[in-house]
């Protein structure tokens, strides 16, 4: 229903994206799409590619007429601004592979006799161009009240306390840290973290969570394995580079604890049924309840280091060690804002397989006739049922 694709390479003059499956009467401007893709550009820790980039910009070429998409693909734009000082260069050849980045194990699969080739289309520029297209899902969200956000929890092993915030204040206190932490002491230390880091010469890690706000009970399904949103969500947050671990709710914290600790259990004193907790983490069964969705991602540390690492030189066949490209010191803050445009992205296509339809106007009242989980929304009976004859 809904699908997208992107092409483009790091240093390569632009990104693109094509985005299939928006309904028409959804009024979309390039405006829309600054604010995220902003956000994906800053953090402590972020290396002075971003700077010279500047503030990206998307443009959109297709799909949108006058304002409001036309149920066509949508065509997004993003330049690479410092393509410049690439074009017309002769760049001396990447021949020592570094642990941790694709640039061996592309080279293999296809067959590369330069490691740049590698490392062109494997960068994470390219989660610019998700970002936009998860900025274009996040608009046809809000039209049915729904929230996407995220928080970052720990960087190396500075972490967050945020038991006494809701979720609004958790996202709009990430905002103003240069560590997307919502707590201030969570975020002093995480920068100080990220700080003694650099000045070893090293990078890091961490972990951020991804929130989804005012789902309707019933997206995703537990029919088929690739219908449980569990699956789709945790397909997409691993498809980002570099993260390597998913939770839905407290997943790895539960597996520890017995099932009356970890269960949320059902209330319906006021003719709604109501979990009292949320440990699940909003699914159950493949199957939002309606609270909160809660995915926590693990990113691993930055992969290119100032201190060289041993590796080969593949020219020679000789031992070598790992020649320094500028990076990022550490990417946890920005990763997060792409862990938003794919949960957003997930979010929007299986909205779109409840409820049908090619334009929104079509969406709004299948959406406004949901089942919230009223008692009288279940027609059940005492009577037993054959149901094998
Ligand atoms: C937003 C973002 C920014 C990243 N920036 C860098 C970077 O500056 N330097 C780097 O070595 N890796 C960076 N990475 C991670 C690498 O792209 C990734 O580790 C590499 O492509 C290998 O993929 P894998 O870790 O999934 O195996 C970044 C990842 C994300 C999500």
């Amino acid at each position: 229903m809904l699908r997208f694709l992107t092409a483009g390479e790091s240093h390569g003059p632009e990104l693109l994206a094509i985005v299939e499956g928006i309904p028409a009467g959804l009024a979309l401007t390039e405006a829309d799409l600054l604010p995220d893709l902003a956000r994906r550009q800053v953090g402590f820790g972020v290396g002075p590619r971003m700077k010279s980039i500047e503030q990206d910009e998307a443009q959109i070429v297709a799909g949108v007429l006058a304002g409001v998409t036309i149920g066509a693909p949508i065509g997004l734009r993003i330049i690479n601004r410092d393509h410049t000082k690439w074009k017309g260069q002769a760049v001396p050849p990447m021949s020592v592979p570094r642990p941790g980045h694709a640039d061996l194990s592309a080279a293999l699969k296809y067959g590369y006799r330069d490691l740049r080739f590698s490392l062109e289309r494997a960068s994470a520029r390219e989660t610019a161009a998700r970002v936009a297209v998860g900025a274009v899902c996040r608009k046809l969200l809000a039209e049915f009240g729904m929230i996407v956000g995220s928080y970052v929890m720990e960087i190396g092993t500075a972490s967050a306390e945020l038991e006494d915030m809701d979720f609004n204040q958790r996202f709009e206190a990430a905002e103003k840290s240069e560590v997307r932490c919502p707590s201030k002491a969570g975020t002093e230390a995480m920068r100080e973290e990220i700080r003694a880091a650099m000045q070893a010469k090293d990078t890091l890690g961490g972990v951020f969570e991804v929130v989804a706000l005012n789902l309707p009970p019933g997206l995703g399904s537990h029919v088929h394995w690739d219908r449980r949103l569990g699956a789709r969500v945790a397909a997409a947050m691993m498809s980002i580079h570099a993260m390597k671990g998913v939770e839905i709710g407290r997943g790895f914290r539960n597996a520890r604890l017995r099932g009356t600790e970890v269960h949320d259990e059902f209330d319906s004193s006021d003719g709604r049924i109501r979990r009292q907790s949320n440990r699940a983490g909003g699914l159950e069964g493949g199957i939002t309840t309606g609270d909160p969705l809660i995915v926590r991602v693990a990113m691993k540390p930055i992969s290119t280091t100032l201190t060289p690492r041993a590796s080969v030189d593949l020219a020679s066949g000789q031992p070598a060690e790992t020649r320094y490209e500028r990076s990022d010191f550490c990417s946890v803050p920005r990763a997060a804002v792409v862990g938003e445009a794919m949960l957003c992205i997930v979010l929007a296509e299986v909205l779109l397989r409840k409820l049908g339809g090619d334009t929104l106007s079509e969406m709004k009242p299948r959406f406004d006739q949901l089942p919230l989980g009223r008692l009288d929304d279940f027609e059940m009976s005492n009577e037993p049922i054959i149901f094998w004859d």
